[in-house]
């Protein structure tokens, strides 16, 4: 019998920037623990601005300096990801807000959460959006994201009991 798969999905406003990334992220942290046939893993955005785009070029190219690929067609999250994926990570509390809205109206079973309250000494609990140059830029962001994502990782293997 195939083994069962685990649903990751990554969730922002645009899903340009820091979903994308974190989807990015998170998949090669799969790959390095030799998991990646265990998980589904993918991002979208609460709103439609950016339906069908590329992400962010300065999203892309800081990761690419660390040797990650960020590659994805940007879309809008629906109400049948929150059945589908188990885990529903948002960046920021008004992403989660509008998540929990969403799954009002479904019979959805994915747990939400920020993604930052899987970060070890945590210095904040948003990922905050660096699109209109926030106060934190693209390499902070990368850096906050892939220490959230080990954690994440790490609750999830010990959750599940994956090896
Ligand atoms: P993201 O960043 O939510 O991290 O993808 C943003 C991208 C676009 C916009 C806002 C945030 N926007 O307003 O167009």
């Amino acid at each position: 019998m195939p083994r069962e798969t685990v649903g990751v999905l990554f969730v922002c406003l645009g899903n340009i920037c820091r979903s994308p990334l974190a989807e990015a992220v998170f998949r090669a942290e799969v790959e390095r623990a030799g998991l990646s046939d265990r998980f589904e893993i993918d991002s979208a955005g609460t709103s439609d601005y950016h339906i069908g785009e590329p992400p962010d070029s300065r999203t892309v190219s800081t990761a690419a300096s660390r040797g990650v690929k960020v590659e994805h067609s940007a879309r809008q999250v629906m109400v049948s990801d929150l059945v589908e994926f188990d885990y529903v990570l948002a960046m920021d509390a008004d992403n989660l807000r509008r998540l929990e809205r969403l799954s009002s109206r479904s019979s959805g079973t994915a747990r939400m959460a920020l993604l930052r309250a899987f970060e070890p000494e945590q210095d904040g609990v948003e990922v905050p959006d660096p699109y209109y140059g926030g106060e934190r830029g693209f390499e902070d962001v990368h850096d906050l994201v892939e220490r959230a994502c080990r954690g994440l990782l790490e609750h999830i293997i010990e959750e599940r009991g994956l090896e």
